[in-house]
């Protein structure tokens, strides 16, 4: 149920200079997805009254971004005035006037904090009347993060950046993650007293817990159990630390669901993937997208699924395929490119050193060797023979080549497009199909082989294959 005393503010404004990046860094992706949308993902779980998102920097890509993914979101410029103060200062200005609740304050770029967490924040927030509540971490690596400075009595007195830190101070362990829970008014009244007198000329949040405490009022850190879970994303060190992480989660959230997984190491597996019962997944596999593997399939070792579609029981060896369906016991590999469009019938075969494209290949129909099949439909049950390119491509237009149902292709065969290969059909070795085969008909173009008897020993006497021609035709008619 929507919590209307709920707002929360995600702050996504910043630069990201660390990341060294032509895209803002919360669009870098972590599990197929932006670091921001994982964010919002998280925040839209709370079911909160508002949620206001704070931009600035490549501002209509990061908007566009987010309104795709959470169209609700009320979209607030951040001014020229920089720092995290000055964003969530305008983001609660975008509230409405009778908006009496708390603020949750989250980072764009901390992408592996869930729900479960931030309610455990909002309710503790809530149980003692706070008026800021933070979540905190115990890091053995501080280093990066604003650092909890305690009092005497263990209670929060301020919250101190690593730039501004002494050198004791920056010997503590406990960190802000940069979320917060805060009572709106005395956030906007001390946020309008926060100034930039820092190592970075910026207006920090983080300054408002200081002032808080100056005024008298509650304010607590709660520390989270895993530390990983609030590490935030400021260079490409941290994104692929995180993406190691988030990965682990959802790898044994698909093992607690049933699929094996030999080495989680090696295996990586995208937030929108969906895995059946029993699905086994060989080390190298690379399951990204939207990609969704029925029961009891198997794929791997080294094979990369982006956005496929794999059905019950299918093998798929060293793979790389990309918006293909594979059917219901269908075997795809080893070394097999699937390109988009591809579609493999229930228990059809895409082989070894086999490239599609855009094809339709039926049930129990299979292309076992060697080949490339590109803009083609073949019926149910044909065997297409080791070799066989469709040419479909005249350097001008492509074209399409259909093949019928039992069709039976010789190897080494082109299929000149635009073709059709009539049901139960053959072909020979070696034809170059330039005209439609009707059904039933062998189709046959290469000229008639000749044997010239004795050339060999003619025209290459005294060489090794000579001397086994003569030694082969002594021993024939002795
Ligand atoms: C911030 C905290 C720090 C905390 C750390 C946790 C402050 C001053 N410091 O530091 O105490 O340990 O997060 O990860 O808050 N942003 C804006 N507008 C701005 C600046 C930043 O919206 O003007 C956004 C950024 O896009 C980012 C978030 O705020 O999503 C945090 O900014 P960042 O520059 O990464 O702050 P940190 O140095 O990590
Ligand atoms: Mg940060």
């Amino acid at each position: 149920m929507t919590d209307l005393n709920l707002a929360v503010i995600v702050l996504a404004a910043g630069q990201g200079t660390r990341m060294k990046s032509a895209r803002p860094k919360v669009l870098h992706s972590l599990a197929g997805r932006s670091l921001i949308a994982h964010v919002l993902a998280t925040a839209g779980e709370l079911e909160p009254g508002h949620l206001i998102a704070v931009v600035r920097h490549e501002r209509d890509a990061v908007v566009a971004t987010i309104s795709d993914l959470m169209p609700g979101a009320v979209i607030v410029d951040q001014d020229d005035v920089p720092g995290t103060g000055r964003a969530v200062e305008l983001g609660i200005a975008a509230l409405p006037d009778d908006f009496g609740g708390d603020v949750v304050v989250v980072s764009g770029d901390v992408p592996l904090l869930d729900a479960a967490t931030l309610r455990t924040l909002i309710d503790a927030h809530r149980g003692a009347a706070a008026a800021a509540t933070l979540l905190s971490a115990i890091l053995d690596d501080a280093r990066g993060y604003g650092r909890i400075v305690r009092g005497s009595a263990g209670d929060v007195d301020r919250i101190v950046e690593q730039a501004d830190a002494t050198a004791d101070e920056l010997d503590i362990t406990e960190i802000n993650s940069g979320t917060y829970v805060f009572r709106v008014a005395p956030l906007r009244e001390q946020l309008a007293l926060v100034g930039a007198k820092n190592a970075q000329g910026e207006k920090y949040l983080t300054d408002v817990v200081g002032l808080l405490r100056a005024a008298g009022a509650v304010v607590s850190a709660l520390p989270v159990t895993d530390g990983w879970r609030v590490a935030g994303v400021n260079d490409r060190v941290q994104l692929a630390e995180a993406s190691r992480r988030m990965n682990e989660v959802i790898v044994r959230r698909w093992q607690l669901a049933g699929v094996t997984v030999d080495d989680p190491a090696t295996t990586w597996i995208d937030a929108d993937v969906t895995l059946g019962e029993d699905v086994q997944l060989l080390p190298g596999t690379q399951l990204k997208g939207a990609t969704l593997v029925q029961a009891g399939a198997t794929i791997g070792p080294d094979t990369t699924l982006v956005d496929c579609e794999v059905g019950a029981g299918a093998i798929v060896k060293r793979t790389d395929a990309t918006l293909a369906v594979i059917g219901e016991n269908a075997s795809v590999g080893p070394f097999a490119y699937l390109r988009p469009g591809t579609y493999l019938g229930a228990d059809g075969k895409i082989g070894t050193f086999v490239e599609t494209k855009n094809s339709r290949i039926g049930n129990g129909s299979k292309v076992p060797h060697l080949s490339y099949i590109g803009d083609t439909t073949v019926g149910e049950n044909s065997n297409i023979g080791a070799g066989t390119i469709t040419a479909n491509y005249d350097g001008i237009i492509k074209s399409e080549t259909v093949v019928g149902s039992h069709v039976r292709s010789g190897s080494n065969n082109v299929f000149v497009a635009p073709v059709t290969i009539g049901d139960g059909a053959y072909t020979g070795a070696g034809t170059v199909v330039r005209k439609d085969v009707p059904p039933g008909a062998l189709a046959v173009n290469v000229a008639p082989q000749r044997n010239l008897e004795g050339w060999v020993e003619e025209n290459r006497a005294a060489t090794a294959p000579a001397a086994a021609a003569t030694s082969a035709a002594e021993s024939d008619t002795a």
